[in-house]
């Protein structure tokens, strides 16, 4: 702690315009948590602050697209985003909203007092303007062509691809993303911040002072400062966010990023009237949580506007993460091409360490990771279950067998039984030098070696069998087992809080602090409650249900996006009136032997009754559609299929991906009714 009294630890406010994802998780909510959770068991003072960012083009694009107003959008996603933290053991201080009138008045109050001490300058420029749909188009209002690396679905503002931050107007071939016109440029007035001038005590803070920031981090910050920065506008044409709190700027609002991470400080306002001692105080020590699209933000833009407002403490560290993707492939919320919080606390019910534990050890700490549900399962059953519980399950069950859980008196201890004690503070020492520098991974991992200490132990001392000729030697040796156990459940409580409480309740302790962990935590002669499973296996139809979800996704996204067919070259009426449709009837249906797409149907055309040969095996049963209405090409020459004369073709709509559906009159009509 040093220097420092307090921590004040922010996760970046999560966009109300969708439900979280695992991508979210791993980079921001998980590490934060775990974090938080060390630091209070180790007896810190801390506060955790989260909230919904609820303003910006996210937010109104979403609304437009279904009709509803954005404060519809932000209700409903504030709810299930703070619900579904609340259900994973996110364990915020406070899960404030920007919305809230203490967010109004305090980014308003900021605006105003940078631009009372002339901390902005006035720029008129033109701007892109979409006519159709009377607006201008800010940030994500705007697509185009990156200049950067290419990608053709970059916003005005920033590239989701190269993570670029941009200007609307470096864009290439640039549309309304309202109308998909080519917008003009206006005139407009705005209020930049002069970062330029920010930019030698940037430099001097960042590059200087705070080497000890992550690679990522810091490289990143390096890159935006060597290339020099320029003014940013701070404002908006748009009607949803905080109105600018100057006259001459009716009608506009904040830039969503010059108001968000101010979320921060309304949220811990939200939460305590002493905010101001986090705040204002630099014997707190700040750190931001957020991925690796947010850093120009919280690193360079966000401490420029503190530092121009001149009150606020820095934050002291930036532990920014990579990108989380998703069976191979980005996660991504419009394609939902995604693992929703909310679906998986549904559908794995009580097993919310399971993903917090896949996603530390796997998480996207210094390179972009995957996500496979293959893993997922391999990591809970090759790890959790094998590992962890079936250490926790062979103590608990060894003491209630040979000690009627009554935790046994440890005798004289062999060089072995000092070994592994030793090993425990060494262990504990790791876990710490990992968190303390933000190495998730490594610390899970290191949490993980005790575990297979204890499984070695066991293994290595064989109480099952030295019970027949020794009962003092196993008495010795369940003790330190339990010990290990005790200190497990306090070691992993920040990863996987969910087990270690019902470790707790199985070892009939209350929560150890930190500094307490050893090797006598639980003294000879208390009694242990019955033990039950730490971790379930997940089996192979769990998975596969996940899987599928997402192939239908993939599908669904295939046919969404696939490339429709030019049109064909113009027929005369003459030519179309060649062909004899009519409505038909399927009277009989069954599968052609020996082939796996054709079905022979009979047909009632209202003309006769003949017989069809169809390639729809595949996507129709014969049993589901007799009885059915088709459209069917009367006077198509007959052809021999399979040996059966098929006479006629039934018309079928084929989609991107080959499926087929019958194209059929939508009201039940007479057999033999032309279709023309
Ligand atoms: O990238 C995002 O999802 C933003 N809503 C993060 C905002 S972080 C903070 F500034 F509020
Ligand atoms: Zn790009």
């Amino acid at each position: 702690m040093g220097k420092f009294k307090r921590n004040l630890i922010t996760t970046a406010l999560p966009y109300a315009n969708g439900p979280v994802h695992i991508g979210h998780l791993a980079g921001v909510y998980v590490p934060a948590d775990i974090y938080v959770r060390y630091l209070r068991q180790k007896g810190e003072e801390v506060v955790f602050i989260g909230g919904s960012d609820e303003h910006g083009v996210p937010i109104t694009i979403k609304a437009q697209k279904e009709g509803v107003t954005p404060q519809d959008i932000v209700d409903r996603y504030h709810k299930i985003i703070k619900d579904s933290f609340k259900e994973f053991g996110i364990s915020f201080d406070i899960y404030s909203r920007t919305s809230s009138k203490t967010h109004h008045e305090l980014s308003s109050a900021f605006f105003k007092k940078l631009y009372d001490d002339h901390k902005f300058i006035e720029k008129t420029t033109m701007q892109f303007y979409d006519e159709k749909a009377g607006q201008f188009l800010a940030d994500r209002y705007i697509i185009g062509k990156c200049p950067i690396c290419g990608n053709e679905h970059a916003y005005g503002d920033q590239c989701e691809a190269c993570g670029t931050s941009l200007n609307a107007t470096d864009l290439i071939n640039p549309v309304s993303a309202i109308t998909g016109n080519t917008p003009e440029l206006r005139e407009t007035k705005h209020w930049y911040l002069p970062l330029d001038q920010y930019e030698d005590w940037l430099k001097q803070w960042i590059l200087e002072e705070h080497k000890e920031w992550k690679p990522n981090v810091y490289g990143q910050c390096k890159s935006w400062l060597d290339n020099g920065l320029q003014p940013r506008a701070v404002t908006r044409d748009l009607d949803w966010g905080v109105p600018v709190p100057i006259d001459e700027a009716k009608g506009k609002v904040l830039y969503v990023w010059f108001d968000a991470p101010i979320g921060y400080i309304s949220a811990t306002k939200d939460l305590t009237p002493e905010w101001e001692k986090y705040w204002k105080d630099p014997e707190t020590r700040m750190i931001h949580f957020i991925g690796k699209d947010n850093i120009v933000f919280h690193c360079i833009i966000f401490p420029a506007m503190l530092k121009a407002e001149g009150s606020y403490i820095l934050p002291d560290n930036v532990p920014a993460n990579e990108f989380l993707n998703l069976e191979g492939d980005k996660i991504s919320t419009s394609r939902n091409w995604a693992v929703w919080l909310h679906e998986y606390l549904r559908d794995f019910e009580g097993k919310q360490d399971v993903l917090r534990y896949v996603l530390t050890a796997n998480a996207p700490e210094t390179k972009d990771n995957d996500f496979t549900w293959k893993d997922f399962q391999a990591r809970n059953n090759n790890e959790l279950v094998a590992i962890y519980g079936n250490f926790i399950n062979r103590t608990l069950v060894l003491t209630h067998k040979y000690f009627n859980g009554i935790v046994p008196q440890r005798g004289e201890l062999t060089d072995y039984d000092k070994e592994v004690l030793a090993e425990i503070p060494a262990i504990i020492e790791r876990v710490e030098k990992q968190l303390d520098n933000f190495h998730f991974r490594d610390a899970l991992k290191e949490c993980m070696n005790l575990a297979r200490l204890g499984n070695k132990y066991l293994a290595d001392t064989e109480p099952w069998k030295v019970i027949k000729t020794d009962e003092a030697r196993v008495r010795t040796i369940l003790n330190i087992c339990l010990q290990i156990a005790a200190d497990l459940s306090t070691l992993t409580e920040p990863f996987i809080p969910f087990s270690a409480a019902k470790l707790r309740g199985f070892l009939n302790i209350e929560p150890v602090a930190w500094a307490a962990m050893g090797d006598n935590v639980i003294p000879a002669g208390h009694t242990i409650n019955e033990a039950g499973l730490l971790f379930e296996k997940i089996d192979d139809a769990q998975i596969q249900k996940q899987i599928d979800r997402l192939l239908e996704t993939k599908k669904a996204n295939e046919i969404a996006n696939a490339k429709v067919a030019p049109a064909k070259a113009n027929i005369t009426f003459d030519d179309f009136a060649k062909m004899d449709i009519r409505a038909g009837r399927i009277i009989a249906a069954e599968k052609v032997a020996k082939t796996k797409k054709l079905l022979k149907l009979t047909i009632d055309t209202g003309i006769d009754t003949r017989t069809v040969v169809s390639g729809i095996a595949e996507y129709y049963s014969p049993e589901d559609i007799i009885g059915q209405q088709v459209s069917i090409l009367v006077n198509l020459e007959p052809k021999q299929l399979k040996g059966i004369e098929s006479q006629g073709m039934i018309l079928m709509a084929e989609n991107a991906d080959g499926s087929l559906a019958f194209v059929r009159p939508d009201k039940d009509v007479k057999p033999g009714a032309e279709i023309k």
